[in-house]
C-alpha cells in the first residue's frame, strides 16, 4: 500500500536567499533581455522552471561522498563505486561515465551509426539526441502511439511507441536502422510515462529483428513510479523491482545523471553488450576522457551513485510526482489548459489553447513565457514555434503541432509555497490574456535560435 505523504520528505539543512525582484525590475530587465528569458541573469528570477536537469538539490549524504572523491587519471574508487550502483539500480554490466547525456549519446551514437543515410526510431526524439543522429547523417523518426498528440485527452501511458508503425518501418528498412531508442519518460510528449507492457513489446520486435535496443533514461525512476501506481500488476513491486526489469529489455541505456541521479553534472552509458561496450570505450577516449572518468571529477561520481541509490526511494517520487501534480492542479485551477495528465518532472501548458488570439508566427508559448516572468518572476520554456526552428528547405517556420510552455521542477527545491506563487503567476498571466502582444524576431540566429534570439511585441505590453 502506497503511504500518505503529508509533507516533503526531508528537512532544510542550508538555504539559498532569493527574491522577488519589483515589477518595474522586472519589465526592466525582461526589456533588456530583448524578450528572451535564457538572456536573463538568474538572479533576477524568482522561481526558476526553465529545466529540471542539473538544477536539483543533493542530499547530505551525497554531499559527503563528493569528500571521498578518488581523483585519479585511472582505475578511480568513485568509478568502481558508480559502476557497482549502476550494476545493482539498473541491471546493466558495462558503464562508462560521460560528461553529461548528449555525450553519452555522441559516444553509442558513434557507436553504432558511424555511416550516414540510417533511420533511429524513438517514440519521440530530445532535442540533443535528434540533435546528434542529424549529425551523424541520419534521420530521426518519432514514433509515438497518436494519442501523443492530443493535449487534453487523459490516458495512462501516452509516452507509449506505436509498435505496429516501428514493425512496419522494420518490415521495409530494417538494413536501414541501426538501433531503436525509447525516452523514459518522453520529455518532447509531455513527460509522459512509457508502460512496462510498450517496452516488452518493443523489445520483442527489436529481438525479432536483431536491432540494438536503447533507452534514453535520464527519468527512469518517474518512469517507474508511474507503473507502479497505474499498470495492472506491479503495485506490490518495488521501484527497485520495476526499474530492474524495465531495464532487462534493453541493451543498454544512455543517461543524463542531472535528472535522475540527482546530481548538477554527470552522464554514462551502460550496456550488457561487451563488444558494443568496448567499441565504445574508443569513442569515449576521444570524445569523453579516459573510461573511469568520462570527463567528470571523481567526486561527481560518487555523488552520482549515491543519488541513484535514493532516486528509486518510493517516499521521495511519491513527493516529487505529486508535487508535478499539484502545480498542474494550481495551473488548472489559474485557468490554463495543460497537457493531461500532467507528466513526472514538468506541467506543460497548452499556449496556443490559452492565447487563440496570437497566431503560431506571433509565438503565442513564448509570448507567455514572458508573462510569466513579469507578472510574478517565474521562469519557463517555451516548446514551440521559436524552439522548432526553420524548415532546410523552405526557410519557413517549423511549426510545431502544439504550442506549449514548459514549467519544469527542479528535485528537492521548491516546496509546495513556492508552487502557490506559481499558480498565482499563471492566473495573472489568464487574467491579462487577451491583451498579451504577439512577438517578432530583432535578431534570429541561424541555429538553436531560442537561446539567443531578441523580439519585438507586436503592440505594447499590458500593465
Ligand atoms: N534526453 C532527454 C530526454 C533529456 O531531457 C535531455 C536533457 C537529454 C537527453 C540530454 O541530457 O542535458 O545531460 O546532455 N534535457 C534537459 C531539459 C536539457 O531541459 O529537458 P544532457
Amino acid at each position: 500500500m502506497r503511504r500518505e505523504i503529508r509533507a516533503e520528505p526531508y528537512r532544510i539543512k542550508m538555504v539559498e536567499p532569493m527574491t522577488l525582484p519589483s515589477r518595474e525590475r522586472r519589465v526592466a530587465r525582461m526589456v533588456e533581455a530583448g524578450y528572451n528569458p535564457f538572456s536573463l541573469r538568474s538572479r533576477d528570477v524568482y522561481i526558476d522552471l526553465l529545466t529540471d536537469s542539473g538544477t536539483g538539490a543533493m542530499s547530505d549524504l551525497q554531499w559527503a561522498a563528493l569528500l571521498s572523491g578518488d581523483e585519479s587519471y585511472a582505475g578511480s574508487d568513485s568509478f568502481y563505486r558508480l559502476e557497482q550502483a549502476v550494476q545493482a539500480v539498473m541491471g546493466f554490466r558495462h558503464v562508462i561515465p560521460t560528461h553529461q547525456g548528449r555525450g553519452a549519446e555522441n559516444v553509442l551514437l558513434s557507436t553504432l551509426m558511424p555511416e550516414g543515410g540510417k533511420l533511429v526510431p524513438n517514440n519521440m526524439h530530445f532535442d540533443t539526441t535528434k540533435a546528434h543522429v542529424l549529425h551523424k547523417r541520419g534521420e530521426p523518426v518519432d514514433l509515438p502511439v497518436p494519442v501523443a498528440y492530443s493535449p487534453s485527452v487523459r490516458q495512462d501511458f501516452k509516452g507509449n511507441m506505436d509498435s505496429e508503425a516501428l514493425e512496419s518501418l522494420l518490415s521495409r528498412r530494417r538494413a536501414d536502422v541501426p538501433l531503436i531508442i525509447m525516452t523514459l519518460t518522453c520529455n518532447s510528449g509531455g513527460g509522459q510515462p512509457v508502460s512496462m507492457a510498450n517496452l516488452r513489446e518493443v523489445s520483442q520486435i527489436a529481438g525479432r529483428y536483431g536491432v540494438p535496443f536503447f533507452l534514453d533514461a535520464c527519468r527512469f525512476a518517474e518512469n517507474a513510479y508511474f507503473i507502479k501506481e497505474r499498470e495492472p500488476g506491479y503495485a506490490a513491486c518495488s521501484i527497485g523491482q520495476i526499474v530492474r526489469e524495465m531495464m532487462s529489455y534493453a541493451d543498454g541505456c544512455t543517461m543524463s545523471a542531472k535528472k535522475d541521479a540527482l546530481v548538477n553534472i554527470g552522464g554514462f552509458l551502460a550496456t550488457n553488450d561487451p563488444a558494443l561496450y568496448r567499441q565504445a570505450t574508443v569513442w569515449a577516449v576521444l570524445f569523453e576522457g579516459f573510461p573511469t572518468y568520462g570527463g567528470l571529477a571523481g567526486r561527481d561520481m560518487e555523488a552520482m551513485a549515491q543519488g541513484l541509490y535514493e532516486v528509486i526511494d518510493e517516499e521521495y517520487l511519491a513527493d516529487r510526482i505529486g508535487q508535478v501534480a499539484y502545480l498542474a492542479e494550481r495551473v488548472r485551477l489559474a485557468g490554463a489548459p495543460i497537457v493531461e495528465p500532467p507528466g513526472g518532472h514538468a506541467v506543460y501548458i497548452d499556449a496556443g489553447a490559452l492565447l487563440p488570439h496570437l497566431k503560431p508566427y506571433e509565438f503565442p508559448g513564448w509570448a507567455m513565457s514572458v508573462a510569466l516572468y513579469i507578472e510574478g518572476g517565474v521562469r519557463a520554456v517555451e516548446i514551440g514555434t521559436v524552439l522548432a526552428g526553420r524548415k532546410a528547405g523552405t526557410g519557413e517556420h517549423d511549426h510545431p503541432r502544439l504550442e506549449l510552455l514548459r514549467l519544469a521542477v527542479p528535485r528537492r527545491v521548491y516546496t509546495h509555497r513556492h508552487m502557490d506563487a506559481v499558480g498565482d503567476a499563471v492566473a495573472a498571466v489568464v487574467e491579462k490574456k487577451r491583451q498579451l502582444p504577439g512577438l517578432f524576431f530583432t535578431y534570429e540566429a541561424p541555429v538553436l535560435r531560442h537561446f539567443t534570439a531578441r523580439f519585438g511585441t507586436l503592440q505594447e505590453w499590458p500593465g
